[in-house]
């Protein structure tokens, strides 16, 4: 039964979408640095420490932030500050991460400088310069967590170790596949781009050697700091959607002739320094399967994730770990 990557996409946003009823609220508590609840000065700058009580932020389907007061938060210009203003429009991009860390552009890292004031913390998206003392911190919402990756297919199926430390596998084929060019055939690449037009298929060349043993389909995504010879680019919500086909890709593959998706694996929202178990499965020893992944489509903000698929020594892209 042939599924259409599109509908595959849009199939698994609206399913995403459910899980979040707009407008959500929740209170935002920063970890990592300095700790503990966000609360507002009465101007609507966002505060960590200094006494002010938490607030409340809403989040609405284009991901802009609301305070209780119904400001809409921002991010002001040049310093990137994030505080909430009496009538302006809310600054889209954010959400709530699976782990419930709140995320902008697909990046759950925020920076805390010191305000100078009864040890107060402002926070910004990128420390603004000249600033010191700055540090990093992640922001904790308690309620509205969406996008979460569906559970695999068989959920009682144990999955492997979402790195390469044991019995790993690296794709044979990678073929980049183009919505805004169906006809073209792009041939086999090193590089992954997943945005909102391209995709790209894997074929991986399971071994008879793994007969019996379990299969984890896992994306891995260092740190860039981490990485040598390879790298990545990431922009965007950091969504995307991955199917197995029901063929593997060949060298003739297009987006308007790739093969139909057999079964969904569900949204994943990525981010740098994580690795992601996709779906594990019994090893189809002695086959050779294609996987396709896309951006999660329709998006305000859909991924645009580019990578030089690699294994020396930290790897980044798609794998099979077994075991
Ligand atoms: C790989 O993952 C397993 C299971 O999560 C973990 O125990 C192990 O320490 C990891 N190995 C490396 C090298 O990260
Ligand atoms: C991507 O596809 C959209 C339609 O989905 C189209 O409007 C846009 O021009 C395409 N972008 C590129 C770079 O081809």
């Amino acid at each position: 039964m042939k599924t259409p990557l599109t509908a595959l996409s849009f199939a698994l946003s609206a399913s995403a979408l459910t899980l979040r009823q707009s407008p959500c609220c929740f209170h935002l508590t920063a970890t990592g640095g300095p700790s503990g609840p966000l609360g507002q000065l009465s101007d609507g700058q966002n505060r960590i420490g200094q006494g002010s009580p938490p607030s409340t932020y809403c989040i609405s389907a284009d991901g802009g932030l609301t305070d209780h007061s119904g400001r809409g938060c921002i991010l002001t210009g040049p310093t990137t500050q994030f505080q909430c203003d009496t009538g302006a429009g809310a600054t889209p991009g954010f959400s709530v991460g699976c782990d419930g860390m709140l995320v902008y552009n697909g990046m759950a890292k925020f920076v805390a400088c010191p305000t100078g004031d009864q040890g107060g913390f402002n926070v910004y998206v990128r420390a603004p310069q000249g600033q010191g003392g700055c540090v990093d911190v992640m922001l904790a919402a308690d309620s509205c967590k969406a996008g979460c990756p569906s559970p695999a297919a068989a959920p009682t199926q144990k999955s492997c170790p979402p790195n390469l430390s044991g019995i790993w596998e690296f794709p044979h084929l990678i073929i980049p596949i183009d919505a805004s060019n169906p006809t073209k055939a792009y041939g086999t690449s090193y590089n992954g781009h997943i945005s909102s037009n391209k995709s790209a298929i894997f074929n991986f060349d399971f071994p008879p050697s793994l007969a019996g043993k379990t299969c984890t389909l896992i994306f891995l995504l260092p740190t860039q700091d981490k990485l040598v010879t390879s790298s990545f680019t990431l922009s965007g919500s950091g969504e995307v959607v991955f199917a197995r086909l029901e063929k593997p890709a060949t060298e003739a593959t297009s987006w308007g002739n790739m093969p139909g998706a057999e079964e969904e694996f569900g949204v994943a929202r990525l981010r740098p320094g994580e690795s992601y178990v996709v779906a594990s499965f019994a090893c189809p020893a002695g086959e050779r399967e294609g996987f396709v992944m896309g951006a999660k489509l329709p998006s305000a903000d859909p991924i645009n994730l580019e990578w030089f698929q690699d294994w020396n020594p930290e790897a980044v892209g798609l794998y099979i770990s077994a075991c």
